[in-house]
């Protein structure tokens, strides 16, 4: 059975892709098969594990709008165990392009679920938004997991993304669940960091992942070498963490 998972906040630059990119390769090396599916017109899920934008003849969007099965736009990566289904700046245009469509929300879903079962983890790096491929993610997914930055604004609309949630549940997704929150750029040395922390906490006890990923200047220099941060710096703290949570999702996902 293959479980997929939405990486979602419509904060910008929270660590949605840097979480979708990692949790990929870690659970990757673990023996299990994944999916990266790129939802963001940005592409950096796309060019952070090594794919070249350029070489591509075909993305996402021509999967949600013109009908193009998804096998046909999977990628392999240098790694084992592990694909991509890519996007590039042509993915922009799907959210004008989806609303002309019936049943808009389900593009994804009716297209997922024919390879779903070739993987045992998909995972859907979702744009900075609650947009329209928001939606498809979510009404394709089983569970969300948002990504919160230790910072002062932090929890400024998580309440916001978990009443998407609610309402995707009522029309068309009846079992997603949120699978948790995971920390991200955490420094556990200033007050900021340890009271956002506490903060989450506070609001979403049972959500909160135990691990925690820090501030690292090695996470933000590997996409440039399209490398995941066990590729890049196997021995970082940042890729320690990164395993951790692949450890800590497998055992939730069970
Ligand atoms: N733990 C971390 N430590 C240091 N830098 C990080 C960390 N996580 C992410 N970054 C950097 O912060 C920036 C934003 O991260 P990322 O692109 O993963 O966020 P995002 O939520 O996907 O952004 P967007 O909303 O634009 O899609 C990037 O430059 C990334 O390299
Ligand atoms: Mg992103």
């Amino acid at each position: 059975m293959s479980y997929v998972m939405a990486i979602a906040n419509q904060k910008g630059g929270v660590g949605k892709t840097t979480t979708s990119i990692n949790l990929s390769a870690c659970l990757a090396s673990s023996r299990v098969k994944v999916l990266l599916v790129d939802l963001d017109s940005q592409g950096n899920a796309t060019s952070g594990l090594g794919i070249n934008k350029n070489d591509l003849e075909q993305d996402m969007y021509d999967v949600l709008i013109n009908g193009v099965r998804m096998d046909k736009v999977i990628v392999p990566t240098a790694w084992k165990n592990l694909w991509v289904a890519p996007a590039t700046m042509n993915l922009a245009g799907a959210e004008i392009d989806l609303i002309e469509k019936k049943n808009r929300a389900l593009s994804l879903k009716k297209q997922l679920d024919k390879v779903r079962d070739n993987y045992d983890y998909i995972i859907i790096d979702c744009p900075p938004s609650l947009s329209l491929l928001t939606i498809n993610a979510l009404t394709a997914a089983d569970s969300v997991l948002i990504p919160i930055q230790c910072e002062f604004y932090a929890l400024e609309g998580v309440t916001q993304l978990i009443q998407t949630v609610d309402r995707v549940r009522t029309t068309s997704n009846p079992s997603l669940f949120v699978e948790g929150i995971v920390m991200t750029m955490a420094d556990t040395r200033t007050n900021l960091s340890n009271d956002v922390v506490a903060a989450v906490h506070d609001h979403f006890p049972d959500l909160l992942y135990k691990t925690m990923i820090p501030r690292s200047v090695r996470l933000g220099e590997a996409p440039s070498y399209g490398q995941p941060i066990t590729v890049y710096d196997p021995k970082s703290k940042a890729a320690d963490a990164y395993r951790a949570l692949a450890r800590e999702v497998k055992r939730r996902a069970k």
